[in-house]
């Protein structure tokens, strides 16, 4: 994979200081809950070791993921392994287990404990979300949330993605758009940079009312008022516009199960006319599920603070081939980030 030299655009040591609150979560839950034993006692894939101890699959995958990419699991024809490392310190029938250790460290861990949460809670059949508690998500999933919080994450999710978007906008990938739909566009931390680059595009940021609020002071301060616009609504319960030839997500689809991020993919397919695209823009994970280890952690992280994790580029391909695109690519736009797209036939 091919990156385009971009000043300011490699991330990778703020990434690790960011994530690395994740590894020791994710030890202490399958330490607790016996997953590494299990996998000592019989090697097996996500959905076995899921099944055979009663977690969620879609956070265990996350914490097997991070584990791996720790040196504690090795994956093999498609089932993990426990590493030399893993029986000398972390099974509890090895002399050298770090057992009180971990008792210890899950006292006062709030990011084990909605970790732990994650993966003994089953997920809901139904697609579209519901938020029942007071986390950002709760309020995402239910469509409303406060000026303050909107506030708070809008400022948080700008300088988290602005390298990023700074490296979309750096590729060809946009070049021949005319109208995109940038949905949970935010502060329009990408549409922004990307109208800057081509001065042909027009975007549409489209995001709770709340956000909506905020993001034309981002917009206006770079000059691009006549270009860059709003679209207040829930993605999940409201109409979507029409009259785009790109839908843009980006860090929307690692908020949200599976079937919630079809219902979103059909939305897209919805709306788009036929040779449209739906752009997902994603931290991805390596095809065997086993890291790399930034992309693990923040699965870690999403699984314990979202509804969501991240996906490897064949989940993402058969979600989007689900939702009825074609030919459906991937592009490494950072040396953290892709680009998968899929066309409307
Ligand atoms: C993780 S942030 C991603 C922001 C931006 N796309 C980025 O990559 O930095 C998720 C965004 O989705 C928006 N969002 C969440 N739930 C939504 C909903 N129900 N309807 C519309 N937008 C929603 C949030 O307000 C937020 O702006």
């Amino acid at each position: 994979m091919t990156h385009l030299p971009v000043p300011g655009s490699d991330t990778r040591d703020v990434w690790e200081i960011y994530l690395s609150p994740t590894w020791m979560p994710a030890l202490l839950a399958a330490d607790e809950l016996g997953v590494l034993a299990s996998i000592a006692d019989e090697p097996g894939s996500v959905a076995e070791v899921s099944a055979r101890l009663g977690l969620n699959g879609r956070a265990l995958g996350s914490v097997l993921a991070l584990l791996a990419s720790l040196g504690y699991l090795v994956p093999r024809q498609g089932r993990f392994h426990v590493t030399d490392a893993a029986r000398h310190h972390l099974l509890p029938s090895s002399p050298f287990h770090w057992g009180g250790v971990w008792a210890q460290m899950r006292q006062g861990s709030p990011l084990y404990t909605q970790l732990r949460t994650a993966l003994i809670t089953p997920d809901p059949a139904e697609a579209i979300p519901r938020g029942n508690g007071d986390r950002s998500v709760d309020g995402w999933a239910s469509g409303t949330l406060s000026p303050e919080a909107a506030a708070s994450m809008t400022k948080y999710m700008h300088s988290h993605s602005a390298a990023a978007a700074v490296a979309v906008a750096h590729t060809d990938l946009f070049a021949s758009t005319r109208r995109l739909l940038d949905v949970g566009g935010c502060s329009g931390v990408f549409s922004i940079v990307l109208a800057e680059r081509h001065p042909g595009l027009s975007c549409t940021i489209m995001d709770l009312p709340a956000v909506c609020e905020l993001t034309p002071d981002y917009v206006k301060e770079r000059g691009l008022a006549d270009r860059i616009d709003t679209y207040a609504a829930d993605m999940f319960r409201d109409p979507w516009p029409h009259g785009y030839d790109a839908v843009f997500l980006s860090n929307i689809f690692h908020d949200w199960r599976p079937a919630t991020c079809l219902a979103l993919a059909r939305s897209a397919f919805g709306v788009l006319p036929a040779g449209g695209t739906i752009n997902v823009h994603e931290m991805l994970l390596d095809d065997d599920g086993a890291g790399p280890r930034t992309a693990a952690a923040f699965s870690v992280l999403m699984a314990a603070s979202t509804q969501g994790q991240q996906f490897t580029f064949g989940q993402l391909e058969s979600l989007l081939t689900e939702a009825g695109f074609v030919d459906i690519d991937c592009r490494s736009t950072s040396p953290l980030h892709s680009l998968v797209r899929g066309r409307k036939p």
